[in-house]
């Protein structure tokens, strides 16, 4: 998908990642980008046009589907990463809140937003995943869980999408410098870089862009014995 021309909706767009996203895609020549935060006049950023949205709420959701019947590319991107030990019974709320945000809200905006891009040619859609949708460390557990269980939606819906010529592109990353990695130790990559990355992967068609040489390895080692672990969170 050419982005010059394009029409996105951003979500998480106020900071980290999302706002790198929004800017990039202002900078590739995108025509018009919504920038959806849970609070958005949180949007600093110049040339977008804020739009209120928490992806776990569907009306949300369905309202800016109904308004926003221009968009040609949809960026998944809003999520959170909380730690927890999965024998804790407590666990469990975290992985509820885990999936809502960063598996289920993203199911309802390509659900919502699948016959608008259908309208508008078939467009794009982009998922930001994370090297931790194949490895987990002991703490993250339900994070993996949530961005795997998306992982697998994405894989079916690429399908479902093709169809109505509509791509999908999972992005899938290992530390990204932004406020979730914060007293992370370990190597980051800039938020511009994934996102530069992740639209040129775009452009090219294809349907996954790891971000790191940390992410290629655990992606080619999936099949190893013992399976690839890695250092650091994502
Ligand atoms: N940082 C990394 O190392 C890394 C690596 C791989 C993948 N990722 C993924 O990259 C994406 C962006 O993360 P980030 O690193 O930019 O994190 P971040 O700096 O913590 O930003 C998270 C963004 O998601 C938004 N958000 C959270 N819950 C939301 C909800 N219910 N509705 C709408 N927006 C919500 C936040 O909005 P508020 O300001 O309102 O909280 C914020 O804009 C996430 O999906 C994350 O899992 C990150």
């Amino acid at each position: 998908m050419k982005i010059s021309g394009s029409i996105a909706l951003v979500t998480g767009a106020n900071r980290g990642l999302g706002a790198a996203f929004a800017r990039g895609l202002l900078a590739a020549g995108a025509t018009k980008v919504y920038a959806a935060a849970r609070d958005p006049s949180s949007v600093t950023l110049d040339g977008v046009v804020p739009v209120q949205l928490d992806v776990t709420q569907p009306e949300h959701v369905a309202t800016l589907a109904r308004e926003l019947t221009d968009v040609t590319l949809l960026v998944n991107n809003a999520g959170i990463s909380e730690r927890a030990l999965l024998l804790d019974p407590s666990s469990v709320e975290s992985l509820y809140r885990q999936f809502e945000t960063n598996t289920i809200g993203p199911l309802r905006l390509m659900q919502a937003f699948a016959p608008v891009l259908a309208n508008n040619g078939g467009g794009a859609i982009i998922n930001i995943l994370s090297v931790l949708s194949w490895v987990t460390l002991p703490t993250t557990g339900s994070y993996s869980a949530s961005k795997a269980g998306m992982w697998a939606l994405g894989n079916a819906l690429r399908q479902e999408l093709k169809a109505q010529h509509t791509e999908l592109l999972a992005v899938h990353s290992a530390l990204i410098d932004t406020d979730m990695t914060h007293g992370v130790p370990g190597e980051k990559l800039a938020p511009a870089d994934v996102v530069q990355q992740a639209l040129a992967a775009l452009e090219a068609g294809q349907p996954e862009m790891l971000a790191d040489p940390t992410t290629r390895a655990v992606r080619a080692g999936l099949s190893a014995q013992p399976p690839v672990y890695i250092g650091a969170d994502a």
